[in-house]
């Protein structure tokens, strides 16, 4: 089953990044055999730009990239948002698939992972939730912006972790190019919708 080895890849992709903070994510996550459930399958307008990802020179990353893009039609695609929030703007460059979780193909109580993914030149704005996260970029860094708190909105490198600790405001800016995430949560409530700040 190809969500199984995309979790696989993911895991192990996880496990080489050297970074210690990734440990209490790592260490939660769910091992084979894998527990699945069948995925509604749906569309979404942002998938139009998932054939324009700039996967970069990074190798490792854009092998999970590659592994993503060839099976994201197995994924039930779901906003957390309504054109009440962010607009309907957002909402068009704006989609997340779970891949482990209590609603992904994998199935988790523990974390929530899945990809992130915002067309160009959209802002998510700040929000927050009660679940550790970190995010992974996996496309190209040069003109995608993060914040956290009060703190200047900063580029960030592909494959390095951005960690939020629970209930801090974060957002994303993107410029040019789409960004596709990795992301993990755990802790909290793991379908939570985001609180606006
Ligand atoms: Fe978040």
């Amino acid at each position: 089953m190809k969500v199984t080895d995309l979790a696989n890849a993911v895991f192990e992709y996880l496990k080489n990044i050297d970074d210690e903070g990734l440990a209490p994510f790592i260490e939660k996550f769910p091992s084979e055999p894998f527990k699945t459930r069948d995925v509604q399958k749906n569309d979404l307008p942002v998938f139009s730009y998932l054939p324009k990802l700039d996967t970069g020179a990074n190798v490792s990353t854009r092998g999970i990239v590659e592994q993503f893009q060839s099976i994201s039609e197995y994924f039930c695609w779901g906003q957390t948002y309504s054109v009440e929030d962010f607009g309907q703007t957002f909402l068009n460059k704006y989609g997340w698939a779970e891949l482990i979780g209590l609603r992904g193909p994998i199935a988790s109580e523990k974390i929530a992972c899945g990809f992130l993914f915002l067309g160009p030149n959209v802002l998510y704005p700040k929000h927050n939730h009660e679940s550790e996260e970190v995010y992974i970029p996996l496309s190209s860094d040069q003109d995608t912006f993060w914040v956290q708190g009060d703190d200047a909105w900063v580029s960030r490198p592909a494959g390095r972790p951005i960690y939020h600790k629970s209930g801090i405001p974060h957002g994303i800016k993107t410029s040019l190019s789409p960004l596709l995430a990795l992301y993990v949560w755990y802790g909290g409530d793991l379908a939570q919708k985001s609180e606006i700040d």
